[in-house]
């Protein structure tokens, strides 16, 4: 038995050899460092993490606040903190740069508060030549570390603590898992849950692989274990988080399938909808339409990368899939679950695309009609074999196939959304409205928005409401009772 009461936990004994142990110990002297910094400011030191990127991100901040808050920190919206920590993203160059200006705005805040400490993490933190830059140019970051080793934050804070310098700790992969772990969870009713780590897939333009590592999953029993856990703590949706959930178990020592795996999370009692993200096209078994078609708790939505619908252009991003073959699967999950909306990621601007790849590509938005789509300028990213490509395409024409794709994606997803007009449906009330604070916002099973009169005793419950008027995206309704 883990011993989690940091209170417990004797900080002059041998460090234990157990890595959850170990962390823990790490915790209980962090939470001494912190207790002096609190005599020292006469006040309960505050901290502040910020989130760039994905749903992935998002998790891993939770594990980040789990321990800040476990070490004696208290939370903080603004970054004028005395710990503030960003959890980077590096999938397109923009996320690099929108951290590179916000470094800038909190080094004005340490310059106030020269106790403050700054911590980097995340995707960014695992390419060599942004940590040079970090350590030539922006001097004031204290702790720099990556995205394998996020479960020893608390033995880095630690060496924060303890060390004038910055303390920079990057390892290029691991297979390593450390279980139970702390974390804060951002919504009480419902949680991301890691089922597995890395990628082993390497499309063409992107840096994932290189910056998450091989492809681990998580055992069955740690993540039910989890989950129930939540589950008894109030929550009442997960949803499953890999970079391509579909080929979850292939290595584990006991194999087993990512359907297999949903049909164990369905039987948790107490738990009500169950999401995962993200879907490899290639790795889509007719078992998980199968499992999907059968279950009630799994939601009605299915986000299916297509990058691009040109199958020359899918050969080059290294896919592993034809546009007959993409179109052939939508068809076949349209037919089994008709009530379900398909959701995608598109790029633009891949090396050697034309204008009339792009045609293709809005060929299969045509015929598949997404309910979404996230459309997004190729970015180049250094060390991936597309950065290499010579035929690099020009701004302008980027522009133009990009232009027309956003529209023709924008009037689908209006018309996909409008079908559901006077419909009665299940919501999981999440938040109340940020303009209109007579109203609650719910989440349909198929991902889309609702606002209805209510207030905030109806937070985290799933309620019926009649989808009285589409707005483009997102519906305005009321409950039925
Ligand atoms: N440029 C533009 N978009 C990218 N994505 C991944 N890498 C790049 C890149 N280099 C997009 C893909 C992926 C989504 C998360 O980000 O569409 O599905
Ligand atoms: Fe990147 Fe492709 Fe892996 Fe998705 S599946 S994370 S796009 S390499």
């Amino acid at each position: 038995m883990i011993r989690t009461d940091l209170g417990t936990i004797d900080v002059n004994a041998p460090v234990p050899a157990d890595e959850t142990e170990r962390q823990y110990y790490f915790m209980a002297k962090a939470r001494a460092y912190v207790n002096e910094l609190k005599e020292e400011l006469g006040r309960t030191p505050t901290c502040a993490v910020t989130t760039f990127g994905c749903q992935m991100n998002a998790k891993d901040s939770e594990k980040l606040v789990g321990i800040l808050e476990k070490i004696g920190y208290q939370l903080i919206e603004t970054e004028d903190a005395d710990f503030v920590i960003y959890n980077t993203c590096t999938v397109r160059e923009n996320a690099n740069q929108r951290v590179y200006g916000r470094l800038g705005v909190l080094n004005g805040n340490k310059r106030k508060n020269p106790h403050m400490k700054i911590a980097l993490c995340g995707c960014m933190m695992q390419e060599p030549e942004v940590v040079e830059k970090i350590k030539t140019s922006y001097r004031f970051v204290d702790l720099i570390f990556g995205t394998h080793n996020i479960f020893k934050f608390a033995e880095l804070v630690c060496s924060v603590f303890e060390n004038q310098s910055m303390v920079i700790d990057i390892w290029k992969d691991t297979d390593k898992i450390v279980e139970d772990l702390p974390a804060e969870r951002k919504y009480s009713f419902k949680s991301g849950v890691n089922i597995m780590f890395g990628c082993n897939n390497f499309c063409s333009y992107c840096i994932v692989p290189y910056v998450r590592g091989r492809e681990r999953s998580r055992n069955p029993k740690d993540i039910i274990r989890e989950i129930e856990a939540l589950v008894a703590d109030g929550v009442v949706e997960v949803m499953l988080l890999g970079q391509n959930v579909n080929s979850y178990g292939k290595n584990l020592e006991e194999p087993m399938s990512f359907a297999e795996l949903l049909k164990e999370v369905e039987k948790i009692e107490g738990l009500e909808r169950i999401r995962f993200m993200t879907s490899h096209p290639k790795d889509l078994s007719d078992e998980l339409i199968e499992v999907m078609k059968n279950s009630k708790k799994i939601c009605r939505h299915l986000h299916l990368p297509l990058q691009s619908g040109s199958t020359r252009i899918l050969t080059a991003m290294n896919r592993r899939y034809t546009k007959e073959q993409y179109l052939a699967l939508a068809e076949k999950i349209r037919k089994e679950i008709p009530d379900i909306s398909i959701t995608t990621d598109i790029i633009v601007g891949f090396p050697g695309e034309t204008l009339e790849d792009v045609e293709e590509t809005i060929d299969v938005v045509k015929k598949v009609q997404y309910d979404n789509a996230f459309t997004f300028i190729y970015s180049k990213r250094t060390g991936t074999p597309a950065a290499a490509m010579e035929n690099q395409v020009p701004e302008e024409v980027v522009k133009e196939g990009f232009d027309k794709l956003l529209a023709v994606v924008q009037e689908t997803a209006r018309d996909r959304a409008a079908r559901l007009q006077g419909q009665t449906l299940e919501a999981l009330v999440e938040e109340r409205n940020e303009q209109d604070d007579t109203l609650m916002t719910g989440r349909l099973s198929n991902n889309i928005l609702v606002h209805f009169k209510g207030d905030e005793s109806l937070l985290g419950k799933i309620v019926k409401v009649h989808l009285d008027e589409c707005h483009g995206f997102y519906y305005t309704g009321s409950i039925v009772e």
